[in-house]
């Protein structure tokens, strides 16, 4: 460890303060903060091998050991452990005093336990220990080496010393505050893993509030009779998750389970999806193919967007139903069919039904039993639920450890979710690989949910223009004209702190974008 220019400069120890002030109330992760302003103290004043010393839990001896350190190998962090009243670090420890011995070879107090003297430049070596606080309590001590003969006068170390005990206790208190409520959400969220282990929860379903529970409910009495169901959900509510938990809960989980969404296939390849087709049917069919509805016979069908399917076709849907037999495109022959069929919009289907869109007969075919699934904004707790449980996925996915603190889940759950659990799950996904720390905060879903909200914006005011008489007076664009962009990016830097990712995203834009911007426009980041 080299010796620092010798310096009385007040400047140097300000940068110190700063950075252990800023280290400390802004990074998470304590035990960095703590080794980088050992490091400073070490590089910037002399104060060589520093370390912090904690009391260990509860323990009656009231062992102090060494927690954090810089420059100590692992060999001497082992060795210093001290009693309370021990040596002189343990001195400090019991009585709270300050402790400074100028020459530790003619201190008969001085234990030369952690580091062995030959290890220290041979010549008169100084030891200098502070008391950590919390509030009016002892629970550790910092303590560095330096030599005697430097300038510097002891008072200023001792003094510097002192700032930096009392913001490395404050960090402690902080990491204690947010591991216990780490701890609390963990074992909340213990709490209700438990209680999910549900029916619904087996098949991938998670939510305990009251109307998806009875949506599941629900679900699980229909299952073994084989009536058609009919799901009604907006977009993301798991239409599709209960269709397969339907089929799976059924007498004809041994048949298949087959799916045709029909707002993503056009109109005109469906008939022979559903049916199939016969050998030289039309151009290009060389050969047979079985459809989708004979795929299904003894399973399940599932019929998505059935709300998309054009009225010729739902007069074809219906004949299967009431007769149990189809024809394949281009063949004759009636071929049999066992099929039950659960179908699901995301459109009400009784206005359709108003609107001459969609046959009446047909929907009473379908819709034998209804059921409706909850969208998450009337889920009460399931927000929290799902979030943890895209969280843990998603850190699996990732390889990560991320947690989210308690303001992150209350931003969660104040948003209306327009795109439901999959909008929910996207966005932590989001939320996983834009956080710059372990803990996601608050502000970061706040800032993310904002972006989210424009492009929803965007979405439903596309729809609403469409209908008649929207003016167009009514639709805000989505990008607005900026009016004052230098101005605007400086300011999310501010707000941001200057983290270019977060400032990106309050501004809807991706952080390479920004940083194209701010060249564009000759921003510095300060
Ligand atoms: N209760 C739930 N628990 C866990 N995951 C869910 C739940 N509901 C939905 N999901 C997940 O959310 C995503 C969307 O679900 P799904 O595709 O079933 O919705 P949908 O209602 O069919 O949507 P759309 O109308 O847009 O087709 C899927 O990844 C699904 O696994
Ligand atoms: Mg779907």
């Amino acid at each position: 460890m080299g010796e620092p220019a010798e310096s009385f400069n007040i400047d140097s120890e300000l940068t110190v303060v700063q950075e252990a002030a800023q280290l400390i109330t802004e990074d998470v992760d304590l035990d960095q903060s703590i080794r980088r302003i050992l490091r400073l103290l070490s590089h910037l004043h002399g104060l060589n091998r520093g370390r912090v010393l904690l009391a260990e839990g509860n323990d009656p001896k009231k062992l102090i050991t060494i927690r954090y350190s810089y420059g100590l190998t692992s060999e001497e962090i082992k060795k210093g452990r001290y009693v309370a009243g021990e040596g002189v670090t343990g001195y400090v420890y019991k009585t709270g005093k300050i402790a400074l011995v100028q020459d530790i070879d003619e201190e008969e107090k001085y234990l030369t336990r952690a580091v062995f003297r030959n290890v220290l430049p041979n010549e008169m070596v100084a030891y200098i220990a502070v008391p950590i606080f919390w509030g009016k309590k002892t629970i550790g001590v910092l303590a560095v080496h330096r030599l005697r003969k430097r300038k510097r006068p002891f008072q200023r170390d001792i003094t510097l010393l002192k700032v930096i005990a009392t913001l490395i206790g404050q960090g402690l208190r902080i990491e204690e505050m947010v591991a216990a409520r780490t701890a609390d959400l963990e074992s909340k969220n213990q709490l209700l893993i438990n209680k999910m282990e549900s029916r619904g929860a087996a098949h991938g379903i998670i939510g305990q509030s009251p109307l998806l529970q009875e949506a599941v409910q629900q679900a699980f009495l229909v299952a073994p009779t084989n009536t058609n169901v009919l799901l009604q959900g907006e977009s993301g509510t798991g239409k599709e998750l209960f269709a397969r938990m339907i089929h799976i809960a059924s007498a004809r989980s041994g048949g298949a389970f087959v799916s045709i969404n029909c707002a993503a296939i056009p109109n005109s390849l469906i008939e022979s999806e559903l049916f199939g087709y016969e050998r030289g049917a039309f151009t290009g069919a060389v050969s047979t193919k079985i459809g989708r509805m004979e795929l299904a016979s003894g399973g399940t069908l599932f019929l998505d967007e059935i709300g998309d399917l054009e009225l010729a076709l739902q007069a074809k849907l219906l004949r299967v139903i009431e007769y149990k037999t189809i024809q394949r495109v281009g063949g004759t022959k009636d071929i049999a069919v066992d099929i039950r069929i659960v179908s699901a919009s995301h459109k009400n289907l009784q206005l359709a039904v108003q609107d001459s869109q969609f046959r009446l007969d047909l929907f009473y075919r379908l819709n034998v039993f209804p059921l409706r699934i909850p969208a998450l904004r009337e889920r009460g707790g399931d927000i929290r639920l799902l979030a943890q449980h895209f969280l843990n996925k998603s850190n699996g996915e990732f390889s990560k450890e991320m947690k989210f603190n308690s303001d992150a889940l209350a931003a969660l759950e104040r948003y209306a979710w327009p795109g439901n659990v999959r909008q929910l799950e996207n966005v932590i996904k989001r939320l996983l690989l834009l956080s710059d720390s372990r803990l996601i905060d608050g502000h970061l879903v706040e800032d993310v949910l904002a972006h989210e909200i424009s492009s929803e914006t965007l979405i439903s005011h596309t729809v609403h223009n469409t209908e008649p008489g929207a003016s167009p007076g009514d639709v805000r664009p989505y990008m607005k004209v900026v009016s004052d962009e230098v101005g605007e990016i400086q300011e999310a830097l501010r707000r941001q702190r200057g983290n270019k990712t977060r400032a990106a995203m309050s501004l809807g834009l991706t952080p390479r974008q920004l940083t194209y911007r701010m060249i564009k426009l000759k921003i510095k980041n300060e």
